[in-house]
């Protein structure tokens, strides 16, 4: 399912502030740390790395436990990020329905042949240097221009997949006016590769530019000796298959799904 029907909320009176962090107890007594959705502030965003740690509490709020607190920090409703197949199982057995699909694709690091950049300024960042400040705040404009609403990464998200994985580095193209045109995101975790933000702006589509930050990220991670890199995407973003199956991906056997619930007030 895509993002239709999903639209930028406005922020009624009592939503959570922007800056709200709610942490949810885990099975096992780890904590998940929930923030209000960017563009939907009554839905709380839960980063679960493993959905079936999240203890099987009723969502009409009889038990208590995670939904309680969720509910009891103004928020009406709760979505996770990318959860696999099993996990997706599992929360949909305790009331949640998939509100988005991704198809996973991965590419072993073979030859890469030799991709060239086109013209304007190729730069990369550290995220902790004041340089990269900037570049997260032009990086979440463009963000914001290629994915529109609700699926957009504001710079609190874009510093969030810069600290998923043990390595990670942005690297992005200016246009002839100096102004952001493109940039890639791609991690490095033990023994594999992922990129995890690629974003265009409409205006420089179909010049090659998604296509050499991908190859880049792929050189990165064979230097980092990840033998496979991963990278999901809805299954109609026609432009992103389009690139990643040119580039020898090949569409695993596999689907994430992005789960919400509702919470009991
Ligand atoms: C997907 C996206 C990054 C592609 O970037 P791009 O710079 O326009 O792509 P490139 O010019 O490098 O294209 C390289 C190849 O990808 C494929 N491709 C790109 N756009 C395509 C489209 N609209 N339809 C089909 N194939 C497409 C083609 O094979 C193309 O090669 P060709 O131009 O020689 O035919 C861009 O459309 C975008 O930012 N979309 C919105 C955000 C997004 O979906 N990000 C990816 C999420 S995982």
């Amino acid at each position: 399912m895509g993002a239709a029907g999903l639209r930028r909320a406005p922020a009624r009176p009592g939503d959570p502030s922007p800056d709200a962090l709610v942490e949810v107890l885990l099975d096992g007594g780890a904590h998940v740390p929930a923030r209000p959705w960017v563009d939907a502030p009554e839905v709380a965003g839960l980063r679960l790395s493993d959905a079936r740690a999240l203890p099987a509490l009723a969502l009409d709020g009889s038990q208590g436990g995670w939904p309680r607190t969720l509910a009891r920090a103004g928020f009406a409703q709760v979505r996770t990020g990318a959860v696999t197949q099993e996990g997706a199982d599992y929360l949909a057995d305790i009331g949640f329905v998939a509100v988005r699909r991704l198809v996973v694709l991965d590419r072993e690091i073979g030859p890469l042949r030799s991709v060239k950049a086109p013209g304007g300024e190729r730069g990369s960042m550290r995220p902790s240097t004041g340089r990269g400040a900037r570049i997260l705040s032009e990086a979440a404009t463009l963000d914001d221009t290629a994915f529109g609403p609700v699926w957009r990464m504001v710079e609190r998200d874009i510093r969030d997949a810069l600290d998923a994985t043990p390595s990670a580095r942005l690297r992005f193209h200016r246009g002839p006016d100096g102004a952001l045109v493109a940039y890639c995101i791609t991690g490095r975790g033990a023994n594999q590769g992922f990129l995890q933000r690629l974003a265009v702006h409409p205006s420089a589509k179909r010049l090659g530019l998604g296509r050499s930050l991908v190859v880049d990220g792929l050189r990165w991670c064979r230097r980092g000796a990840a033998p496979v890199v991963y990278v999901n995407t809805t299954d109609d973003n026609d432009a992103a298959l389009g690139l990643y199956h040119s580039l020898g991906f090949h569409q695993r056997d596999e689907y994430l799904h992005v789960m919400q619930a509702p919470l009991a007030p």
